[in-house]
């Protein structure tokens, strides 16, 4: 019998909080409508902040409601990381944005004595598999620990912390991964969830900025999260009809990027236009690859133009919030898919990622997808553009 453990990892998105009740909802669904379940009932945990590197106990049989406490017990659940939930814990989690399990962007993690931590309080819980969702480098970081897993379980096992048995029955990990990140800079998958969200929140957040700038005549340059990936940035873009946009994939061509941005602004401007929007993705690049800061466009746009020039910066209200639907229902679909995978999964079958393409739900290995991503940034660094755009989503490439 498996027993199934969800965390959420790396920065935070929208629909994480639905991909736990997915994943809580379907282990509990799978485990008791069978007449022999593969899954232990109600045995389902999720792992809370950086839970599972730390070396605390598990305590037995609680269900955490607000962080805090236990609610049937009124017991203190402060420094308790790997919780127990039940059906109930996990209702109405669909519309809370964030995550409710907590996060970190965890430096224990990315070391080795992190990871056999890690791998010790899974074993000592009993947990076999475990569902991942996050980002870039929290996959990368569950990618390494799946390779990882056997030479940790020897190492436990020569330092006599576990024994020949729990070696024995703990030999492979079971891992799915499922990509939270509001970025949308994983290969292998459509979309990543939280992205639709964020998009969302800069659309409503480039109309508000629209008015105003109209209003005054004013050029506004709106600086956009994505990290090394212009996805928010280019299909924010386009949906707001911006009149110029800088993404890290395609970077300018030459070093006259300044002029040519000006001339067609100033076309815009004799057409009639009132306002300017340019959208600048957080990691966007000049032709030699270093960065191209809103200010610095700020300053050409009123030293060139002559246009009264603001700079917003939409930082994390583009992060935060309610998931809207399509951020509840991605995650449920995947969510379900992962408890299957792990189900399914075998010594000898890959770990996978959950992702969507074509609008359909499928799998692909772990390790392949990671690679994948890791290879944009490797043709970003070296000028390789189009492969670095045919790595990416579809938008990247119509
Ligand atoms: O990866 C998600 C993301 O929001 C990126 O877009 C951004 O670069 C980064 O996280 C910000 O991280 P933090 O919240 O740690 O400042």
């Amino acid at each position: 019998r498996m027993k199934l453990a969800v965390l959420t990892s790396g920065g935070d998105s929208a629909g994480m909080n639905a991909v736990v009740r997915a994943v809580v909802k379907a282990g509990i669904l799978k485990a008791t409508k069978t007449d022999k379940p593969a899954l232990s009932p109600h045995q389902n945990v999720r792992i809370r902040d950086e839970g599972f590197v730390h070396n605390l106990r598990f305590g037995d049989g609680e269900l955490l409601r607000d962080g805090t406490s236990d609610h049937h017990t009124g017991r203190s659940l402060k420094n308790r990381y790997i919780v127990r939930v039940g059906w109930d814990d996990v209702r109405g989690w669909f519309g809370v944005g964030g995550t409710l399990c907590g996060t970190a962007r965890s430096t224990a993690f990315r070391t080795p004595e992190g990871r056999l931590t890690a791998a010790y309080n899974l074993i000592k819980e009993g947990i076999d598999a475990l569902a991942v969702c996050g980002g870039d480098g929290s996959l990368t970081g569950a990618d390494v620990f799946r390779a990882e897993w056997p030479s940790l379980v020897s190492k436990l096992r020569e330092q006599g912390k576990i024994t020949d048995e729990q070696a024995k029955t703990y030999g492979y990990l079971k891992i799915v991964g499922l990509v939270g990140s509001i970025d949308n800079d994983m290969s292998m998958t459509d979309m990543t969830i939280g992205a639709p969200t964020a998009l969302h929140r800069i659309c409503e957040a480039i109309d508000n900025i629209e008015s105003t700038a109209s209003s005054h005549s004013r050029a506004f340059v709106v600086e956009v999260m994505g990290r090394h990936c212009g996805w928010l940035a280019l299909l924010a873009g386009v949906s707001s009809g911006a009149d110029f946009i800088f993404i890290p994939e395609r970077p300018p061509t030459t070093d006259s990027w300044e002029e040519e941005m000006c001339k067609m602004i100033q076309r815009h401007r004799d057409i009639g236009k009132r306002k300017t929007i340019v959208i600048v993705a957080e990691g966007a690049l000049d032709k030699d690859l270093k960065p191209i800061y809103a200010e610095h466009i700020k300053d050409v746009l009123s030293e060139k133009l002559g246009l009264d020039t603001r700079v917003t910066t939409l930082g994390h209200t583009q992060r935060g919030g309610r998931p809207c639907a399509f951020d509840r229902i991605l995650p449920t679909l995947q969510g379900v898919e992962a408890v299957d995978a792990l189900l399914e999964a075998t010594p000898d079958t890959p770990s996978y990622m959950i992702g969507v393409q074509e609008h359909k739900i499928i799998r692909v290995p772990l390790v392949e997808a990671v690679k994948m991503t890791h290879s944009v940034s490797e043709a970003i660094s070296n000028k390789d553009f189009d492969k670095a755009m045919s790595l990416r989503n579809p938008e990247f490439r119509e």
